[in-house]
């Protein structure tokens, strides 16, 4: 990218769609005209930008959970800015204001979509972490998904991250054992350290397997996954029954072109799908129910099922490979012996 003098208003536009790992020359640094507001809008002077990994998502040219950004627009991303002009009455020159988004210098937005910071409560830049969407998303998920109680074992990958530090301080405080999966001695010191997690397993380490597994003994109640790959299958096969999964995110797998063959759970997170696992004796009261509000529906036709029935005991193991194949056709069942 070619350097402009920093006093003029500047931006980063998206020049073409990455292939793979983002390189500096898929994005141009270009002046831009000072931003002038209109009635209801607000010009802000970026203080901080938040680079996060959702921005990968966008660079794609199939639409995800939110809008792709075209070649030859500005990226995307939100900001904390100093008011440097408004036409809105929430706002006055010198305001802190969180929420314009792009990778500009300045920007111009309709200030009923900016919310104002007090000075002094905290450094502005916290507003774009842990004050602000990391943080948000961290609570969503250990909240309202892991639920983790007193003596669970709480998993979180990328545990020194914007996200997953979060996550597992909250996991913590709600008394569970919180172990982080982070990438090298360093972050997974300071994981442990000043966190204040119970342990910290280095993914980067020869057999995570075998060292998950001793770090969690007990196995693993809540997982709040930000990584995917290698990582999640990992955690999953340590996953106790009834353990609750947070599918935040798989920045492992943003750079891929392509993918392994087998499930993508990617998409769990941009349609916001629940997968949730059950066994329909947890609740004994489940074939009474159906039983009493089936029975009638059986008897008059509506509701229509087919059998396959195959004479003889000794039939049985076949059967029970016919059935992992796909022979049968309909129920399968054997007759045993006929009714006298
Ligand atoms: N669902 C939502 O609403 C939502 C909102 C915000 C964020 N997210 C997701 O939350 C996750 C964390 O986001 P963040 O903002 O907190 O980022 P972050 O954790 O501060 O930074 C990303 C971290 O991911 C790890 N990582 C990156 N590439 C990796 C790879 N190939 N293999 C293994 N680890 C890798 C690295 O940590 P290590 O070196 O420790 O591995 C890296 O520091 C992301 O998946 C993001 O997309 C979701």
């Amino acid at each position: 990218m070619t350097k402009t003098p920093l006093s003029h208003p500047r931006a980063v536009f998206l020049k073409r769609r990455p292939h793979g790992e983002p390189v500096s020359a898929d994005f141009e640094l270009r002046n831009i005209p000072m931003p002038v507001a209109a009635a209801g809008e607000v010009v802000t002077r970026t203080l901080f930008l938040s680079i996060d990994p959702y921005m990968r998502g966008r660079l794609r040219e199939e639409q995800t959970y939110a809008v792709a950004i075209q070649p030859g627009e500005i990226m995307t991303g939100e900001t904390v800015g100093v008011v440097t002009e408004s036409q809105h009455p929430g706002f006055a020159v010198g305001d802190i204001a969180l929420g314009a988004r792009g990778w500009a210098s300045h920007l111009c937005t309709n200030g009923d979509r900016l919310t104002k910071i007090q000075p002094g409560a905290a450094p502005y830049s916290a507003y774009l972490g842990i004050l602000g969407m990391p943080g948000a998303t961290a609570f969503a998920g250990v909240t309202e998904i892991c639920q983790p109680k007193p003596g669970e074992t709480f998993v979180v990958s990328a545990a020194s991250g914007a996200v997953g530090s979060v996550a597992g301080q909250l996991a913590k405080r709600a008394g569970a054992r919180v172990v982080g999966i982070a990438g090298g001695a360093d972050k997974c010191l300071w994981v442990q350290d000043t966190l204040g997690f119970d342990a910290c397993v280095d993914h980067r380490s020869l057999d995570l397997r075998a060292e998950l597994q001793a770090t969690c003994p007990n196995g693993i109640d809540c997982y709040f996954e930000n990584v995917g790959g290698y990582i999640q299958s990992t955690v999953f096969d340590l996953l106790n029954p009834f353990a609750r999964v947070a599918m935040c995110g798989m920045v492992s797998q943003y750079n891929e072109t392509t993918f392994p063959p087998g499930p993508n759970l990617g998409f769990v997170v941009g349609k916001r799908v629940l997968i949730q696992g059950f066994i329909v004796s947890d609740k004994p009261q489940r074939f009474t129910d159906w039983r009493a509000m089936a029975a009638p529906l059986v008897a008059d036709g509506t509701l229509v099922y087919r059998e396959d029935v195959i004479e003889g005991l000794e039939n049985a193991p076949e059967a029970l490979t016919g059935i992992l194949t796909g022979r049968n056709f309909g129920k399968l069942l054997i007759r045993v012996s006929h009714e006298a």
